[in-house]
């Protein structure tokens, strides 16, 4: 079978490294790629966007199944783009389609949609220019902090916590005015949860739907979640929380009203969703829907996944993904990433890497690197996962550590605490 995956950070090395194990894997072709994912597959120089030459690419090379890794495609329509041409419109796509992308394109048709089939979420109202003095009121309703979301994609930006009235006024004024450019043109204000965050992972053809590893994932720069948001700084499979009690709820109260809203309002989705998880006194809610595997989830959710994940996929494309089982490797697994010093503010590309051949016991993913006059080099703000199994989670971020201090470049720098409020 011959396998194209779009995308080229660490979630896509880590869905590599785990397709590239497969026995029914002839060829797998990654584009565009980066440095680490040419060990387990071919680089092909062509972006994510450019839907054309992916489909002229799938054609002449006989594309079996594309993969799809980033949201951008998708939210796009590449799903679209290979059904309505008729030389690609019989080679499956993983991911939904441009209508199902929406579930993390348009926070408002999220809310809208938990709320038509009864997926617990936070209480919620969505403004536009039109409705400015009517959010500035139903802010005053709210009690801090305040939450406020871009309907749209902001690369992750998009949501500002505000411990006082008076700066959630002004932000929402600010974000109306079009502080995230067009993706801020209606706004989402929302109740605040307070909890624990987890990740899930489903795999759905439309109508069944498989379960994943769960994570967790540190997003802040800092240690003890302090500072600006990054992409992400680490991430552990199993969260201790997520118990097979809470994991029941999780199944019955979300993911099979989400699979089977899709279906009933006719959504085209066959692909990843993730689920991004509040844990509430007990009970899950969600804060959000993401169309894509998580970064960097998938840098240690591959590892626990013991199924043949081509297997998987060859479910979705045939709509049989109930006749799979998944299994989980009984180990832990946790990633550490190393990022540029400044990340998530301005950083240097372009130094040196060395070190990883010294890595043992541990899988390297790259996530920003590229190779520049046969030296890999950073290019990024986060520059490489380190993962590892342990008997538990601390035995695998010791793993990590230790691995991560043999890579060097200049400015290195990853947070230690990691797994360390679990
Ligand atoms: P999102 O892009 O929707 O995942 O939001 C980014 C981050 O903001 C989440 O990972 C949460 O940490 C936080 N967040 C979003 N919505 C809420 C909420 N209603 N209550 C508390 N925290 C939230
Ligand atoms: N790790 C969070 C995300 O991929 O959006």
């Amino acid at each position: 079978m011959k396998i194209l995956l779009l995308g080229g950070g660490g979630r896509e090395h880590a869905l590599a490294w785990k397709i590239a194990q497969s026995k029914k894997v002839e060829k797998l072709y990654i584009a565009p790629g980066n440095a680490g994912t040419g060990s387990v597959g071919e680089n092909v120089a062509i972006g994510v966007n450019e839907f054309d030459k992916l489909k002229d690419f799938a054609v002449k090379n006989e594309i079996d199944i594309v993969v799809v890794g980033p949201e951008d495609p998708l939210v796009k329509g590449v799903y679209d783009e290979f059904k309505n041409d008729p030389r690609t419109k019989d080679i499956p796509v993983i991911g939904p389609s441009k209508q199902g992308a929406v579930l993390e394109g348009s926070k408002d048709f999220a809310k809208a949609f938990m709320e038509r089939h009864n997926i617990p979420t936070a209480k919620y109202h969505t403004f536009d220019g039109t409705t400015l003095e009517e959010g500035l009121k139903f802010l005053e309703t709210l009690k801090a902090p305040y939450v406020l979301k871009a309907d749209g994609l902001a690369a992750g930006k998009g949501v500002l916590i505000l411990p006082t009235l008076e700066e959630a006024k002004k932000e929402f004024k600010d974000m109306l005015g079009g502080m995230f450019g067009n993706a801020s043109a209606k706004v989402v204000i929302e109740e605040y949860l307070s909890g624990i965050e987890c990740s899930v992972f489903v795999l759905t053809d439309g109508k069944h739907y498989q379960i994943l590893p769960e994570a967790k994932d540190y997003k802040r720069i800092g240690e003890h979640d302090t500072g600006l948001n990054t992409g992400g700084m680490g991430s552990v499979t199993p969260v201790p929380f997520a118990t097979k009690e809470w994991m029941k709820k999780v199944e019955e109260r979300i993911i099979k009203p989400t699979v089977n809203g899709l279906a009933e309002e006719n959504i085209d989705y066959k692909g990843f969703i993730f689920f991004g998880l509040i844990n509430v006194e007990g009970e899950p809610m969600v804060i959000e829907y993401n169309c894509r595997m998580g970064d960097p989830e998938t840098e240690s959710v591959m590892l626990r996944l013991k199924t043949d994940i081509v297997d998987l996929f060859e479910g979705v494309a045939n709509g049989n993904l109930d006749k799979y089982t998944v299994e989980f490797d009984e180990r832990a697994a946790v990633c550490v990433m190393l990022v540029s010093g400044g990340y998530p503010e301005e950083y240097v590309k372009g130094y040196p890497i060395s070190g990883i051949d010294q890595v043992e016991g541990s899988i390297v993913f790259h996530s920003g690197t590229a190779v520049k006059e046969g030296q890999v080099v950073t290019n990024g703000g986060r520059v490489i996962a380190v993962s590892s199994y342990g008997k538990d989670k601390e035995e695998a971020l010791q793993k990590s550590f230790q691995e991560a201090q043999k890579i060097e470049f200049k400015d290195k720098y990853f947070r230690k605490d990691i797994g360390q409020d679990l």
